[in-house]
């Protein structure tokens, strides 16, 4: 069951709320604590209020008090009295609470004992909104031990081991009805995941309900769906649960794709397997890190020594394994033949501008595909290193050679100049208006690239564009990858 918290400061812009996502969820969380001071007192006629408006009626009751984060700072008397109150009127309408929520340490048998007579399902929570407390496992054990109510963890997970930790105590909680769920980017994945490791209700925002049933098809996932995901640190901004939820969706396989933050590469495998997670994304910054776990790696991620995609073979107990490949490379190609309606890149010239981690993959594609490469970089000796570690996967026919960011860089890149593939950051928001080469004059004929997606048009490619030349953006490149993945991961989930 999903349900969405209401945290509006009146009843009717709650409803408005509610209306507005009842198609995403099953149940709400009236949170009165919120409500300004002269609503809270008729927030008992809240469930009859939904049902006259035709939106489910099962209301959460809480009150959570400035002691556990919330806004009650009124006293725990006049709180106990609040939801008594409150019930009493909930019933009177004919509308009882479906559920109240109550802290761990704040249980007064009369609620309990009214609540009762109201068929009202109690919930026993533990919250903390900044953090973890690291006695969380010990108090969840002594709650659901002491209690037949359900136990309710929302806490908020600031690393990789947190985040494994909750995952690992939804699944000790085997048995008891609980809703085990992690607050923030960091807990994303078991929010997502929460039916799936045993929680009976999972609690969101509005705007996250919704992305939980439109993006993740929360209410799908069951024992059999295949789990997937992308790991990188920031991951907020990843752009692939998106692409890859829709995919799955449109070909109807039963399978979900969750963003993952990960700050300890060893914690997120141990997680992975915790989760059976069958392929992964890799972002920034762990596309070298996460090498050491593969048991075979294609030629691509050997040579640039990065894996964007990780696939996990399944096999009998620990002889399952990870194969790793870096679809970054076949992503750049794809879009990059098709604009130039050829197969292969014999005989052209290109320039890559900068010589980091993104330059790698893309000048190892253009050798691949046959391109002789000139690399120019703000710092000539990274371009110098990047051409000796490729220069082994260059063919005797092409050259591969290093320049520098400035004027005389602009007048050899004149003779590579069939294609230019742009990878540094700069004109990437904030910096809109940066141009990485500015000496370069674009002669109109050469096929531009950027890696950079946001913005889409960059100040680089619009110059191109000016002069004439045949543009590729950075987003083109983001979907030739992401379609790459896709494949693999597709092969995977259809087994
Ligand atoms: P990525 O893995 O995304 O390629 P990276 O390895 O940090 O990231 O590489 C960033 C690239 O952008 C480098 O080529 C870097 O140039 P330096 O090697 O001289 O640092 C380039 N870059 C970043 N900021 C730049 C700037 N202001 N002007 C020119 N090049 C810049």
């Amino acid at each position: 069951m999903v349900c969405a918290v209401l945290t509006e400061p009146t009843l009717a812009r709650a409803l408005k709320t509610a209306r507005t996502c009842a198609a995403h969820c099953d149940t709400f969380e009236l949170r009165v604590d919120c409500l300004v001071a002269e609503e809270r007192s008729k927030a008992g006629t809240f469930p009859q209020l939904l049902a006259g408006a035709s939106v489910p009626s099962r209301v959460v009751l809480t009150i959570r008090s400035a002691a556990h984060g919330g806004s009650f700072h009124e006293g725990e008397v006049l709180r106990q009295k609040l939801f008594s109150r409150l019930l009493l009127q909930a019933s009177e309408c004919g509308y009882p609470f479906f559920a109240l929520d109550i802290e761990e340490d704040f249980a007064p048998l009369e609620l309990l004992e009214q609540a009762a007579l109201s068929a009202t399902t109690i919930i026993r929570s533990i919250n903390d909104t900044d953090g973890m407390p690291a006695d969380l496992s010990v108090r969840v054990t002594r709650l659901a031990k002491g209690t037949s109510a359900t136990v309710r963890v929302a806490v908020t997970p600031r690393n990789s081991l947190e985040l494994l930790q909750l995952c690992q105590l939804s699944r000790q909680l085997a048995g008891v009805p609980h809703s085990v769920q992690g607050l923030g980017d960091w807990g994303k994945p078991s929010r997502i995941l929460a039916g799936r490791l045993g929680s009976i209700l999972v609690f969101g925002t509005p705007a996250e309900v919704e992305e939980l049933d439109l993006v993740y098809r929360y209410g799908s996932i069951d024992g059999s769906t295949a789990i997937y995901g992308v790991i990188g640190n920031p991951i907020s901004h990843s752009r692939s649960p998106e692409y890859h939820n829709r995919r799955f969706a449109e070909d109807g396989l039963n399978a979900v794709y969750l963003p993952f933050r990960v700050d300890d590469i060893d914690l997120f495998f141990e997680l992975a397997r915790l989760l059976d997670i069958r392929g992964i994304s890799v972002t920034i910054p762990h596309k070298e890190a996460v090498i050491r776990y593969l048991a075979t790696a294609d030629a691509a991620v050997r040579a640039t020594g990065a894996c964007n995609t990780v696939i996990r073979s399944p096999g009998e107990g620990d002889s399952s394994h990870y194969d790793g490949t870096n679809t970054d490379v076949a992503g750049f190609l794809q879009p990059l033949l098709s604009k130039l309606n050829r197969d292969s890149l014999d005989g052209f010239r290109a320039t890559v501008v900068g010589a980091g981690g993104a330059a790698r993959g893309i000048v190892f594609a253009l050798l691949t595909a046959g391109a002789s490469v000139l690399v120019v970089n703000r710092t000539p000796s990274r371009a110098e290193e990047l051409v000796s570690t490729l220069a082994a996967s260059a063919r005797e026919r092409e050259e591969l050679v290093a320049g520098t960011l400035d004027s005389s860089g602009a007048q050899t890149a004149a003779r590579f100049s069939d294609i230019l593939v742009q990878t540094t950051s700069v004109g990437m928001h904030p910096n809109e208006g940066a141009d990485p080469f500015p000496e370069y004059r674009f002669s109109g004929h050469e096929v531009v690239c950027d890696i950079i997606y946001t913005p889409e048009r960059t100040a680089f490619l619009d110059r191109a564009a000016g002069a004439g030349c045949k543009t590729l953006t950075g987003r083109a490149m983001f979907d030739g990858q992401a379609a790459e993945q896709y494949r693999r991961f597709r092969a995977l989930a259809e087994r």
